[in-house]
């Protein structure tokens, strides 16, 4: 299959969606791997070191052009929309709950769309989503603690505190896969940490790992009033999977916080989990409502790309081998996980969230099938 990797476009997304060792090992299945023209540049990977490996270097049009299955880290772009072409697969991150207007033009494209974040196992583990949110969760605390700081607007208060002086609260909802990386990194720096969780398991789970350094709560809409109240910083980490996130911080609710405070919506990829957050980007990754500092960064991993793209190719590229050694529609066939990540077929929504969250048909993807072949 010939296997293109386009460059990334999206404001300060400097990771790509395939490592020279990922390249490798398409070329040695016998497939033929373009790579467009600086696309690695970002994540320190140059031109060259594809090209030693087998890979060709080409230029957007002619990636887009060429390529069976396009691969990509950031959903496609306007300026994108155009390229993508019937019989193509693309694979990438799409949170297509989040947009409409993306929805539409990949209906409209004919391509076959698999969203790297809907890829989900029998158990509910969502493989590709997971290094992501992993990176994302630290950083959240990471960028909390410095958006707590007075120079750049905080509350002007040290997250871990010091001998003789209590640290700050965070408190975190949703303790899934960010929420419990934010919980490990804000209580490796001292602070107290409490965990909104709705899933008991989930919570029974979290005590095993994390034992009785964190406090952990059911969620529900007067538990979070009462938490948010009382946190230096919030972390926001819920997740509906493949749906728009719900706003369980309302803006009277930040109202209610106190000044100086910070809330990180990690979860504003899927909308966002709080009422006033819209998204930022790393050059202003902050604003301020009711004087809380809202930080809202929709691709949070792609400040620290050397290890985001490894972390995430990773774990994409045995999905990526068994795409391009089989065809999409065999793949899919063979491993229901993957075929749960596609969003869209032959101008078909047919991942159920997604068309609800738009009020568009849904049409499951047992009716699309046979898709065209690649
Ligand atoms: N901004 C970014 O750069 C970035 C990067 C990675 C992930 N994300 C986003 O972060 C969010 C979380 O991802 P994840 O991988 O941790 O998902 P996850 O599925 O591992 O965890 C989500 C958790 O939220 C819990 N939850 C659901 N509803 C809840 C509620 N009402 N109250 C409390 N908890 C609730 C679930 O039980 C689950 O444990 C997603 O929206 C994801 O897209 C954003």
């Amino acid at each position: 299959m010939n296997v293109g990797v386009a460059k990334e476009i999206k404001q300060d997304e400097y990771r790509v969606a395939l490592t020279p060792a990922g390249a490798l090992e398409l070329t040695r299945r016998g497939h033929s791997v373009v790579i467009e023209r600086g696309a690695g540049d970002g994540s320190s990977f140059p031109d060259n070191t594809y090209t030693a490996v087998g890979a060709r270097i080409a230029s957007v049009e002619d990636v887009w052009a060429e390529s069976d299955l396009v691969l990509k880290v950031k959903e496609p772009l306007p300026e994108e929309y155009g390229r993508l072409r019937e019989g193509q697969v693309l694979f990438t991150y799409l949170h297509l709950a989040a947009s409409e207007e993306l929805t539409r033009a990949l209906m409209d494209s004919g391509a076959a769309c698999v969203a790297y974040e809907t890829v989900e196992s029998d158990d509910r583990a969502l493989p590709l989503l997971a290094p992501m949110s992993e990176i994302a969760g630290r950083l959240a605390s990471q960028a909390g603690a410095q958006f707590l700081e007075k120079p750049v607007g905080g509350r002007g208060l040290l997250l871990g505190g010091v001998p003789g002086v209590a640290p700050g609260k965070a408190v975190v909802i949703g303790g899934g896969m960010v929420g419990y990386n934010a919980a490990v990194i804000a209580l490796g720096l001292g602070a107290e940490v409490t965990i909104l969780e709705r899933s008991i398991d989930r919570m029974r789970h979290l005590e095993e790992v994390l034992g009785s350094r964190v406090t952990l709560l059911m969620s529900s809409a007067l538990q979070i009033e009462e938490s948010v109240a009382e946190a230096d910083l919030v972390v926001g980490a819920v997740l509906i999977p493949g749906a728009l996130a719900p706003k369980l911080i309302t803006r009277e609710m930040i109202g209610g916080m106190k000044d100086g405070s910070v809330v990180c919506d990690v979860a504003i990829d899927q909308g966002g989990c709080v009422e006033t957050s819209r998204p930022t980007t790393h050059s202003e990754p902050v604003f301020v409502v009711d004087g809380v500092t809202h930080y809202c960064v929709a691709n949070m991993p792609g400040a620290v790309p050397i290890t985001s793209t490894k972390a995430l190719t990773n774990a994409t590229l045995p999905y990526v081998e068994q795409i391009a050694d089989n065809g999409l529609r065999e793949a899919i066939a063979e491993d229901a996980a993957l075929a749960r990540g596609v969003n869209v077929l032959d101008g078909q929504v047919t991942y159920e969230a997604v068309a609800e969250a738009h009020g568009l048909d849904y049409t499951p993807l047992h009716d699309v099938l046979p898709l065209t072949p690649a």
